[in-house]
């Protein structure tokens, strides 16, 4: 049976326990919540991924509590230096070159030779790496290829049993996965958008940051290949009207939308104010609870892509793949 607890020192000690014994705890944090394991230990790290259903070539992020903690395992560029400063701890994750005695397991890198890392900003997440001493490997805690969960009961819903223990703590206030920027090479360049703008990078970095998403032939990160946050029920996006039998995912003003035929709850609105940032917070809430109607597709409006709205409609465009 799974356990959702809430954040309380007998739950620390449980969830401490669980991952020094090689086990899975799902966590908060402030952009999803996350499966986490003991990212040092391979058998560890092969659960996160068998409990997921993730292919084993997709790596995932490593996470600590603090600068400090991080540079015991990797070592940090200049470029690198600068955007810890400006963004951790918070939604940013950094693509790095591996030191080869770093004790982080080749299970966690997926055999390659760099690695993912983040400080997350989650007063709970940061007491519960804190606590554990070694960096936890986190992806988001959900059956690999659905929409990512944003509360505790999001993670019972896809993971169930196969997970001992949810720590619950509200509902991710960011929404969307951390942004990933790729220091592998001479320039950052953004492979995952997310709250942190390439353009918020470019002003800390003094360069344009370009942003490659991977969608052509040589993707940079395996994620990249992946259909991701994919409901059962079929998305349209960049809908102007209803057809029958259809859900609204609104943005905005529905006014000119042909809304009055609509059930009461065929229709959510991830921000009524056009607040692209309360979107991003609302989006995969919203994208599970439409998904359980039954149906034909659901409709999503036009989302403006500037700022986080780049994160939310690549989240909708994977979404949408068939
Ligand atoms: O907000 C987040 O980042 C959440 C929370 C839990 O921290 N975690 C998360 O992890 O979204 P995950 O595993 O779902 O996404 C990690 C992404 C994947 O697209 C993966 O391919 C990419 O980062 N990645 C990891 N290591 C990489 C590497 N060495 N090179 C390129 N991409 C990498
Ligand atoms: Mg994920």
């Amino acid at each position: 049976m799974t356990q959702i607890q809430p954040f309380t020192p007998q739950s620390l000690d449980k969830a401490i326990s669980i991952l020094n014994k090689g086990g899975c705890v799902a966590i908060p944090t402030e952009t999803v919540y996350g499966l986490a394991g003991d990212a040092t230990n391979g058998e560890a790290v092969a659960k996160i991924f068998e409990t997921k259903g993730r292919p084993s070539f997709n790596p995932l992020i490593s996470h600590f509590y603090s600068l400090d903690h991080l540079q015991r395992y990797v070592e940090l560029s200049d470029d690198a230096k600068q955007l810890a400063a400006a963004f951790w701890p918070g939604a940013m994750t950094l693509i790095l070159p591996r030191r080869h005695n770093c004790e982080i397991s080749d299970v966690t890198c997926a055999g390659l030779d760099t690695i993912a890392v983040r400080i997350p900003a989650h007063p709970t997440a940061q007491s519960i790496i804190k606590a554990f001493g070694k960096p936890l490997a986190a992806p988001s805690a959900n059956t690999s290829g659905e929409v990512s969960p944003t509360s505790a009961i999001h993670v019972a819903d896809s993971l169930g049993d196969k997970v001992p223990l949810i720590i619950a703590d509200g509902q991710s206030n960011i929404g969307v996965e951390s942004t990933v920027i790729d220091l592998s090479n001479d320039q950052a360049i953004l492979l995952r958008p997310g709250a942190i703008t390439a353009q918020d990078c470019a002003d800390v970095l003094g360069y344009d940051v370009a942003i490659d998403l991977g969608d052509h032939d040589k993707p940079k990160s395996p994620g990249q290949l992946l259909k991701h946050y994919a409901p059962k029920t079929p998305i349209r996006l960049k809908a102007f009207d209803i057809t029958e039998g259809e859900a609204l995912l609104a943005f905005g003003s529905t006014k000119f939308m042909p809304t009055s035929k609509l059930p009461t709850d065929y229709i959510l609105n991830l921000s009524d104010n056009g607040d692209l940032y309360e979107a991003a917070s609302n989006l995969f809430a919203y994208l599970r609870k439409l998904d359980q109607l039954g149906a034909s597709s659901i409709a999503v409006m036009d989302i403006p892509n500037t700022g986080i709205g780049l994160a939310i409609n690549d989240r909708l465009k994977r979404a949408a793949e068939k």
